[in-house]
């Protein structure tokens, strides 16, 4: 698939490494040319202009939620593509979320630019973890929860969540992604509040009994 990722700052450049890792043709972007060009050749991806970004099948968006919808825009007409939203929407310290219960960062940017078929994902999962190919303990996948209205959009992000090593949980419509922002509230608190570090990732598993 031909990918695009928006951001090369810790999780752009996780995400683009995986991606490459696992064949697909990935353009990088980000606001600092100069930058996306090490990180592309760091990781033998291509770096893009904006325009040429837009044009992906797939984009995926790690810049932070404040400058999400700008960076949308600035890829110009992107109506149709299949845009992952990676984002959560954080207070300064990390410790809490702007906005929730009745919105979230997915939703929001849907509304400010219309047309494109979003997904929300792998915003559960830690830098540390997107950078490694690790196994949960047991063996399982690592899973990235995919929240979208569009089946074909989600089923497009499914496949390439499973092409660089992810499991896969429908976590519904767009609207959960109210809950999978949450989410990864607890996980910030857990892994940086709490003390867990960052070499965890939630999970749900079956229990025998
Ligand atoms: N880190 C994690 O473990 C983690 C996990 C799940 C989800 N996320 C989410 O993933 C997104 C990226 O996180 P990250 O850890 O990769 O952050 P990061 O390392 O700080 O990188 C952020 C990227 O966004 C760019 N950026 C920052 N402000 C911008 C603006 N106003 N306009 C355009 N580009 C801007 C940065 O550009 P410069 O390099 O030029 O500063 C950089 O390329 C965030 O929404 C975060 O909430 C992070």
């Amino acid at each position: 698939m031909k990918v695009s990722v928006i951001g090369t700052g810790n999780m752009g450049r996780g995400f683009a490494a995986r991606l490459v890792k696992a064949g697909h043709s990935v353009g990088v972007h980000g606001r600092d040319a100069a930058k996306a060009a090490d990180v592309a050749q760091a990781i033998g991806a291509k770096a893009v202009s904006a325009a040429e970004a837009g044009k992906a099948d797939i984009i995926v968006l790690a810049v932070p939620f404040d400058a999400a919808v700008d960076a949308l825009k600035a890829l110009g007409d992107i109506a149709g593509r299949v845009v992952i939203d990676i984002t959560n929407p954080l207070t300064a310290d990390y410790m809490g979320l702007t906005i929730g219960h009745t919105t979230s960062a997915a939703e929001e940017i849907a509304r400010a630019v219309p047309g494109v078929a979003l997904v929300k994902g792998f915003n559960t999962v830690f830098a540390q973890v997107l950078a490694g190919d690790g196994k949960v303990a047991g063996g399982h996948d690592v899973p990235a929860y995919l929240a979208s209205d569009s089946a074909e959009a989600k089923a497009v992000a499914a496949e390439l969540a499973r092409s660089i090593g992810f499991g896969v949980v429908d976590a519904g419509g767009l609207k959960n992604a109210r809950y999978l922002e949450a989410l990864a509230g607890l996980n910030i608190y857990l892994g940086y509040g709490a003390g867990l570090g960052t070499a965890v990732t939630p999970i749900w598993l079956p229990v025998a009994g």
